[in-house]
């Protein structure tokens, strides 16, 4: 029996009666927290109900036999957050490294199935060694026992990782299969391979921060869509996150209250420079948008030329997806296509209506975006608007050229609303290149060929760079003035509210993986 068991009862006692705000303050300044206390800040103060208690390893060599202890290196159970339910586990690094045994991952099994059933998001606070070395390929069984789990529970209940210590080896599997991953800065790591087996295979030499640490998967990898500085600050951000989301694929996100108003927002005048080839943020455009401070941004350090995240838009839940003139000029390229369309998969799955912000010149041209198949790459986006049967709305607030015109949520590709800004251009491309190529002969033969070139440019310019044209042809639905666009939206997203989508009956769609 653990020596330390009593210690533990003592603590979770503890925890279930008081301590309140001042404890997680106190928690606040420890880099590390155990695995009660984790739970102890996530859930609503008093609602946790630990089930499996008492569960044991059943391993008898190496000695295993002479060190039982009760729990086996998890917590798990149910809870609330925010008054909602929701199912959790949460490893014990202090037994066994939180290596798992197979009666760990039946715990964590056991919480999954329940969580399918009533329809409830599952939370796992990852801090393990990986595989119980003891157990041999009983505990890679148990892995898979969970990994299948995810993939079944894909789609159906909302998935989130939190990863606050080691994650190392075929654990990784399992958070990369959840809809979203939180990593802890300088105290949490994740990799198929450690240091050492890499040093030997390739030759390099990495730290583990380096090779898995949570900025290499923030802003390299795309493996995590969070971070934080501490296991606290992580906690709370994964209580906001679940804030944004639905129960289950059969429920909406609950409303907050919210008054209308005239909903007129002048600040979004101006933002949009004359010159359509210098920057501007465009999270301006969005927190300009949506209610006040509501924007919650999901893989913010990663492929930032596109921006995703949750916010709210008169109390209402939705998904934001919208190209950063500031990065790249907001071009598409691969780490961009892969986060958006992996973002718009997870709110058409969970009912989030979705609102774009149009500002992109086109695909990133180049060897290094073709051979690391940008058309693969694009096509994911493509697809995933494309399927998507929630509510969708675009604002085109500048660019819209090219392929990328079709991709981000055009009417063509089942966009229920499109609207634009005075400030928008849509063309297949920008005026410059399109008077170079068709009128190359003319510009060819003209007495001073720059002069030709520009006037032609500006003639192309005449033509498209406005909204007008493709208004007409009804692309667009409206122009509307950048201070209307909240008014606008709210407006649309109500008439959209109970939007349906019947498509053909078919096992899976392929989407370009
Ligand atoms: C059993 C383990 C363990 C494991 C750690 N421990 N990992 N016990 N199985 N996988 C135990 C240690 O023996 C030690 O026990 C205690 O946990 C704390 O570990 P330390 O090594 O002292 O801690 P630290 O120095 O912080 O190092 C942490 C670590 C290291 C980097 C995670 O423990 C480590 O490298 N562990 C093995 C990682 C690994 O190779 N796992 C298998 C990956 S393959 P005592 O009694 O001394 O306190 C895998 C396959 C999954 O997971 C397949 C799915 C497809």
């Amino acid at each position: 029996m653990n020596p330390n068991q009593d210690k533990l009862w003592k603590r979770r006692a503890e925890a279930k009666h008081g301590g309140g705000l001042e404890r997680i303050k106190k928690q606040h300044q420890k880099k590390k927290l155990t695995a009660r206390e984790r739970i102890e800040i996530l859930l609503d103060e008093g609602s946790f109900e630990e089930m499996d208690m008492f569960v044991t390893h059943r391993t008898t060599d190496f000695g295993m036999d002479k060190q039982l202890i009760f729990g086996d290196g998890v917590v798990t159970g149910y809870g609330t957050i925010n008054n909602r339910l929701i199912y959790i586990y949460s490893q014990d690094f202090t037994v066994f490294g939180g290596s798992l045994s197979d009666t760990h991952a039946e715990k964590i099994c056991k919480i999954m199935d329940l969580a399918v059933k009533v329809g409830a998001p599952v939370i796992g606070l990852n801090d393990s060694g990986g595989a119980r070395i003891q157990e041999g390929v009983r505990s890679l069984g148990g892995y898979a026992d969970i990994f299948y789990r995810n993939v079944q529970a894909s789609g159906v209940i909302p998935q989130i990782s939190a990863i606050m210590g080691p994650c190392a080896g075929g654990a990784v599997y399992s958070p990369a299969m959840t809809d979203f991953t939180l990593m802890v800065e300088n105290t949490s790591y994740m990799f198929v391979t450690g240091p050492n087996v890499v040093k030997t295979v390739t030759n390099e030499v990495v730290t583990s921060e380096e090779l898995g640490g949570a900025s290499t998967h923030s802003t390299k990898s795309g493996v995590t869509h969070l971070t934080s500085a501490n296991d606290v600050q992580g906690l709370l951000k994964l209580k906001k996150l679940l804030s944004y989301i639905p129960q289950n694929n059969q429920e909406k996100t609950p409303d907050l209250p919210y008054e209308l108003g005239k909903e007129i927002r002048e600040e979004l005048e101006g933002l949009v420079p004359k010159d359509s080839h210098k920057p501007y943020d465009i999270k301006k455009v969005i927190s300009g948008t949506c209610d006040k401070d509501s924007f919650f941004e999901i893989h913010k350090d990663f492929a930032d030329n596109i921006v995703v995240g949750f916010a709210r838009l008169a109390g209402k839940s939705i998904g934001i997806v919208a190209n950063q003139p500031m990065s790249l000029a907001g071009v598409l390229d691969v780490d961009s296509s892969k986060k958006g369309a992996r973002f718009v998969r997870f709110c058409d799955a969970f009912n989030i209506p979705l609102l774009v912000f149009e500002d992109v010149p086109g695909f990133l041209p180049g060897t290094d975006q073709e051979w690391r198949g940008i058309i693969v790459n694009g096509a994911k986006l493509l697809y995933a608007f494309s399927e998507a049967t929630v509510p969708r709305i675009t604002v085109i607030t500048r660019k819209a050229y090219g392929g990328a015109y079709d991709v981000m949520n055009s009417k063509h590709i089942g966009a229920d609303m499109n609207f634009a800004w005075p400030s928008a251009e849509i063309a297949v491309m920008g005026a410059k290149g399109a008077a170079e190529i068709i009128f190359k002969t003319e510009i060819k033969k003209a007495k001073d060929p720059e002069v030709k070139w520009k006037e032609k440019e500006a003639e192309y310019a005449e033509k498209f760079a406005h909204p007008y044209r493709a208004a007409r042809r009804g692309f667009i639905d409206e122009i509307i003035l950048p201070k209307n666009t909240r008014r606008k939206l709210i407006k649309a997203f109500a008439m959209l509210e109970n939007k349906k989508i019947e498509r053909p009956k078919r096992k899976h769609g392929n989407i370009p993986l």
